[in-house]
């Protein structure tokens, strides 16, 4: 995880930590998530969710779930918590 601790991580580190096949890292809400596990059985499709890969994508997330069932979506997000941060892979 040490990605998550650099404020100026390069491109290749990017890729390398955070966004492979087994790893899926996403911001949300001050919360990063490891969404890989769910990559293959997201409604929207593994695209949709690998463009928060790396990044903050609280208004990406939010914008694209604004009809879907709120309590159900944080329900389903806390099983993928894995670091609580104040701050974004980019300081
Ligand atoms: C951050 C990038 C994400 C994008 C761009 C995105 C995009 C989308 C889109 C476009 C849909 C609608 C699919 C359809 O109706 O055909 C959808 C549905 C859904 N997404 Fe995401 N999503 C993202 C992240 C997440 C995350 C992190 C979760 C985990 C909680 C999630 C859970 C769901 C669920 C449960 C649905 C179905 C909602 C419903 O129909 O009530 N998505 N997503």
């Amino acid at each position: 995880m040490y990605l998550l601790n650099d404020p100026k991580p390069t491109l290749a580190a990017l890729y390398e930590n955070v966004h492979t096949p087994d790893k899926l890292y996403i911001q949300i809400h001050n919360e990063w998530y490891d969404m890989a596990p769910f990559a293959a059985r997201h409604p929207g499709g593994e695209v949709a969710l690998r463009l928060g890969a790396g990044r903050d994508a609280t208004a990406l997330f939010e914008s694209s779930h604004i009809f879907a069932d709120q309590t159900k979506m944080k329900a389903l997000l806390d099983k993928f918590a894995c670091l609580r941060r104040k701050s974004n892979v980019w300081g």
